[in-house]
């Protein structure tokens, strides 16, 4: 069985190592891929991104299934644009990716089906957000309404911080259009915790939930970046939490789902906040989340090529998603300098003994050695019976992988 996979990242090639594992799988092509996937099992890049040319691709080389990892080409309809050419794709239709590739759409899902989300109000005239900003409580967060390659959210201390990040979207349009509308919502103080899981329309499976790590430096401080490491399962989500998660949020999003008529056989990705107030959801992710994914699919016991087939028939319900009893942690060795400028094409060294904990994200095979090539340039993983044993194992692990000028947190995993 051939299968397609679309994607570059860490979280491909954490998709591709997991579904290489499956003895019905014989191969998988991944577009357009990275150094990581150049070298795992089973896996062949194919440098193609365009959706016409991936339907092309699918049906001369007879793809039985097609896996669409990041949102953008959802977001653009790849799954409506293969349906419509007769092949089976695994993600959400265009409809249904708008949970994450509009926020003041997603925020209106969630207000209609009563689902726990931070109060808003959606603006698309400058002065009608800046005189609001005059008078709401702070910290406020603004967001842009499209996507920005998670960084379109500012949080804002103070009124000046709040007008600028209203003039930055608005009038000098950074974020190319996907600023144009802004969400304006109440700050909520608390911690976060992903919960990354799949439904199939009828039925939604949480996954094992995760604590990604956003900011740059220890102890949380310096600007967002896409993830620099992740603990799941995440020590905040208790089974209180979890319940009350079911209950307010992830019940009635499937209520929504069926509601507005998505075809939805894909992954949705809670991003939660835990607060004393209660748990409440910030934001829908319509694929897995990156680097959560490397955690959470090192956890997953079933074969995950099976748990997608059930909710590509519909099955769910009839199946149970089987995790090991441990602990994981990914750190995240990024480029000094990353979330801002950095150097790339730094020749990557990984000692054989750690190949199978490293999923490679900014790196590219070229001239059979590994570059760096992004910002996020791999992370590596440890699992443990202890958050403890899981950290002693990702720091040992992390010591035998090198280049030129990386950086990483030391404080993954540790959660006060
Ligand atoms: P989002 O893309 O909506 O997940 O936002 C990115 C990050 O901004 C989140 O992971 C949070 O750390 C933060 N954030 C978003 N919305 C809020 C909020 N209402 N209150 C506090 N922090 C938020
Ligand atoms: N790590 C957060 C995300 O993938 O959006």
């Amino acid at each position: 069985m051939k299968l397609l996979l679309v994607g570059a990242g860490g979280r491909e090639h954490a998709i591709a190592w997991k579904i290489a594992k499956s003895p019905k799988v014989d191969k998988i092509f991944v577009a357009p891929g990275n150094g990581g996937t150049a070298i795992e099992n089973k896996c062949e890049n194919v440098d193609i991104t365009d959706i016409d040319e991936l339907i092309v691709f699918a049906k001369e080389n007879e793809i039985y299934l097609t896996i669409v990892g990041p949102e953008d080409p959802l977001a653009k309809g790849i799954t409506d644009k293969f349906k419509a050419a007769g092949l089976r794709v695994f993600g959400p239709d265009k409809a249904g990716a708008q949970l994450e590739g509009s926020k003041s759409y997603s925020k209106e899902f969630m207000k209609k089906y009563g689902v726990k989300t931070a109060a808003y109000e959606v603006f698309t005239e400058v002065n009608t957000a800046l005189l609001y900003v005059e008078n709401c409580a702070y910290p406020v967060v603004i967001k842009a309404d499209g996507l920005a390659a998670g960084k379109g959210v500012a949080i804002c201390e103070t009124k000046d911080q709040a007008i600028e990040a209203i003039n930055s979207y608005m009038i000098d349009d950074i974020f190319n259009g996907a600023g144009q509308k802004v969400v304006i919502e109440e700050f909520l103080d608390g911690v976060e915790a992903s919960i990354l899981s799949i439904t199939d329309g009828k039925t939604i499976i949480p996954f094992i939930s995760a604590k990604d790590h956003k900011q740059i430096f220890d102890g949380g401080k310096g600007p967002n970046t896409g993830g620099m490491g992740v603990v799941a399962p995440n020590p905040y989500v208790t089974n209180a939490v979890m319940k009350e998660f079911e209950d307010n949020i992830m019940a009635k999003t499937l209520t929504g789902i069926q509601a507005e008529g998505f075809d939805f056989k894909g992954i949705i990705f809670f991003g939660l906040m835990i607060c004393e107030k209660g748990t409440y959801l910030l934001e829908y992710n319509v694929r897995m989340g990156d680097p959560e994914t490397q955690s959470v699919l090192s956890l997953m016991e079933s074969d995950l090529f099976e748990v997608i087939e059930a909710a590509m028939d519909e099955k769910l319900s009839e199946i149970t998603v089987n995790w090991k009893d441990e602990v994981s942690v990914n750190v995240v060795l990024a480029s000094e300098g990353y979330p801002g400028e950095f150097v790339k094409g730094y020749l990557i060294t990984i000692d054989q003994s750690v190949q199978d904990n490293v999923f490679l994200a900014g790196a590219k095979m070229e001239g059979g050695v590994l570059l760096t090539n992004g910002g996020r340039v791999l992370s590596v993983i440890g699992n443990g019976k202890t958050i403890e044993e899981a950290r002693e194992t990702a720091y040992r692990n992390l010591d035998l992988v090198k280049f030129k000028d990386s950086y990483f947190r030391k404080d993954i995993g540790i959660c006060k």
